[in-house]
């Protein structure tokens, strides 16, 4: 451990950490003063990641923001994202380890970027055989297989958009999105492993088939199971490993996509009301995930990095797939579950491979808190040398484990915020520049302007909570909603005399330094005894408590708190524990916050991206009728949790 490591804020009790001076001594951005340098020229600022990448054409300006809010980057310029994320490393590094698959029953495939050039070709041969022209939309129903950043690399290279569907998610919500995004083409397979059982994903597709309302012109499958499911083929389906068999060896111009064409559509994974078509455009996406993935996962192409979000959603797609392809690093591709064969497997894998760069989520880390810290201390880590998080408040203690356990002490942990919506990261800190502060995400990344403001949109004093919202636009960034430019205007957009405004829909707090804490949904608050209260900072305070693992928050319709509460295997749940609780967010929060009903469970219920359905917790709190629960990860706590309810 770096002796240089640790501080104190002068001043406070706050805990800060310096990034060891042997990692920013090789970090690729080390220039204290990229902040002030990004703020001086912009948006000109963004060409240093724009001139990442391989153009086609140079672009004629960096930005047109003639019609707010669709803002047009690097107008005039043609790229190919496939050319970028293959075609280009070719010359220095054909032989080297683009994917390594992992597969569930441990199978092991690696495709260097010669193989991944070969096999991208033919599937894009493929689809354009099948019917697919530019701006035709391919959805991709696929688990963590390489067949599935292949065929999103084909689309790319040959224009044609696609719309990655979670494999987890059912018939219906498939329908709904080939539907919703007009997609005549779909990319399957016959079935994936879950555990020790085949599962039929094909049934699911057909499912989903007879209820769109339009038609599909081209199924391909792809055989995941070989002769432990045999699906048969109907008309108009095609086996992908003949298609690729047929056309292996094929070379297909990739074509010259403007930078505002449309790269992909993801549809959100929200919980509630219509899901929303997130559109990304090449050039301005492209960009800002090349750029965030060197400035703040600092990968490099000798790096073996592991992002172990699933690619259905678009933690996936940015740094699973576009950012460490488009950087030239070898990357790992992992379809398990942390916890098969057993709880040491992200460890095992981190240890065979060698993964030198590791991102993933608070929601697995709290897993493996839980877990315990034997299984990772039983394996040699030392070839990490950063860590990374997304997709939800990391508590400081969950940053402390990780930074221990995981990075052996020694490893920067850049807590990194952003959405489906933002393409790419905007707040984080710079490994190789800014010091870290456990539990808060950072200030804004250099050339992106964030404020923590209140219901008239001016800035909070530090401290206090308000609203997240982005005052400049910024590369990664949607062009809009599928079908809804009016819809995108109102979600997101508000006119100010300052310009235009985009909302995060966060609440937010910001220090004195600039160092922002994002608190979560503004929609998850509780009003008990007419005073607003957010549920993350309530949950936060709870899992700082010993023994505590996850919580989530919510009232009944007498204003009544309830925390949901799960602990480390072994802590006894008692009234002392309750008492210990309780304490915690008395002193965190305030007498106010002392909660009425304490409810321990073995799990929380989760959407299938990690996120806590804190909807569905206040049903049964509020003894409502509550749904289908089939789309979440574990539906089997429910039971268990109304039960401990009643
Ligand atoms: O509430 C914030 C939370 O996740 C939301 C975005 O979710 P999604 O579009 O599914 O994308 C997730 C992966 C980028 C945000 O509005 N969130 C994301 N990262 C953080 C976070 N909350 C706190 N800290 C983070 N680092």
């Amino acid at each position: 451990m770096d002796d240089g490591a640790q501080g104190t804020d002068a001043g406070g009790d706050e805990r800060t950490r310096q990034p060891p001076s042997d990692f920013v001594a090789n970090a690729n951005v080390t220039d204290a003063d990229v902040d002030a340098a990004f703020d001086a020229t912009w948006p000109d600022c963004w060409r240093r990641a724009a001139d990442l990448l391989d153009w086609e054409r140079d672009y004629d300006d960096v930005l047109d923001d003639a019609d707010p809010p669709f803002y047009e980057w690097f107008p005039g310029g043609e790229l190919n994202a496939s050319v970028n994320c293959v075609d280009r490393h070719l010359a220095e590094r054909k032989n080297q380890v683009a994917i390594k698959w992992i597969g569930k029953r441990g199978e092991r495939r690696t495709y260097t970027y010669l193989d991944l050039h070969r096999e991208v070709n033919a599937a894009a041969a493929a689809l354009r055989d099948l019917g697919v022209e530019e701006d035709d939309v391919v959805t991709l129903y696929l688990p963590m297989t390489p067949e599935l950043p292949i065929t999103m690399l084909a689309c790319a290279r040959i224009g044609a958009p696609h719309n990655v569907v979670f494999a987890g998610l059912s018939a219906e919500a498939l329908s709904t999105r080939i539907d919703a995004a007009e997609s005549e083409y779909l990319v399957t397979c016959d079935g994936y492993y879950r555990r020790e059982d085949a599962f039929n994903q094909k049934s699911k597709a057909d499912n989903a088939r007879l209820r769109l309302d339009g038609d599909l012109e081209a199924t391909v499958v792809v055989d995941r199971l070989g002769d432990e499911l045999r699906t048969p083929l109907g008309d108009d389906e095609y086996d992908y490993g003949t298609l690729i068999d047929a056309h292996d060896g094929e070379t297909v111009d990739p074509v010259a996509r403007d930078a505002g064409d449309l790269l992909f559509v993801m549809y959100t994974s929200g919980t509630t009301g219509e899901p929303k078509g997130v559109e990304h455009a090449t050039g301005g996406y492209l960009s800002h995930v090349t750029w965030t993935t060197e400035a703040v996962l600092d990968v490099k192409p000798d790096d073996t990095y592991w992002c172990a979000a699933d690619i259905g959603w678009i933690t996936g797609h940015s740094y699973g797939v576009y950012g460490p392809l488009s950087v030239g690093t070898s990357t790992l591709l992992f379809e398990g579950t942390p916890d098969y064969p057993d709880r040491d497997r992200v460890w095992e894998l981190i240890d065979r491979n060698a993964v030198t760069v590791f991102y993933t989520a608070p929601t697995a880390i709290r897993s493996f808190m839980k877990w315990g810290e034997e299984y990772p201390a039983n394996h040699d880590l030392s070839s990490l040398r950063l860590l990374g998080t997304v997709g939800e408040a990391i508590s400081p203690r969950a940053w402390e484990w990780y930074h221990e356990h995981v990075g052996g002490g020694d490893c920067p942990v850049v807590d990194t915020w952003w959405q489906t919506e933002t393409g790419a990261i905007l707040l984080a800190t710079l490994p190789g520049v800014d010091a870290m502060k456990p539990g808060k995400v950072g200030p804004p990344l250099p050339g992106i302007s964030a404020q923590v403001v209140d219901e008239r949109g001016d800035p909070v004093d530090p401290g206090e909570t308000g609203y997240l919202a982005i005052d400049r636009p910024w590369p990664g960034m949607l062009r809009g909603l599928r079908g809804g430019d009016e819809r995108y205007r109102r979600e997101y957009w508000e006119e100010t005399d300052d310009g235009w405004v985009y909302h995060t829909g966060d609440g937010a707090t910001v220090d004195e330094d600039g160092y922002v804490t994002v608190l979560g949904r503004l929609d998850d608050v509780i009003t008990v005894r007419s005073q607003r209260l957010s549920t993350a900072k309530l949950e936060s305070a709870i899992v700082e408590a010993e023994g505590v693992t996850e919580a989530a928050v919510v009232g009944d319709e007498q204003g009544d708190i309830y925390a949901y509460v799960t602990t480390k295997s072994g802590v006894e749940t008692d009234d002392t524990l309750r008492e210990t609780v309780a304490d915690r967010l008395e002193y965190e929060v305030g007498p106010i916050a002392r909660p009425d009903e304490i409810v321990f469970t073995t799990e929380l219920p989760k959407t299938r991206s990690g996120k806590i359905m804190r909807r569905l917790l206040e049903d049964i709190t509020r003894g409502n009728e509550f749904g289908d629960v089939s789309a979440l990860r574990n539906p089997e706590v429910v039971g268990e949790i109304s039960s401990a309810v009643e």
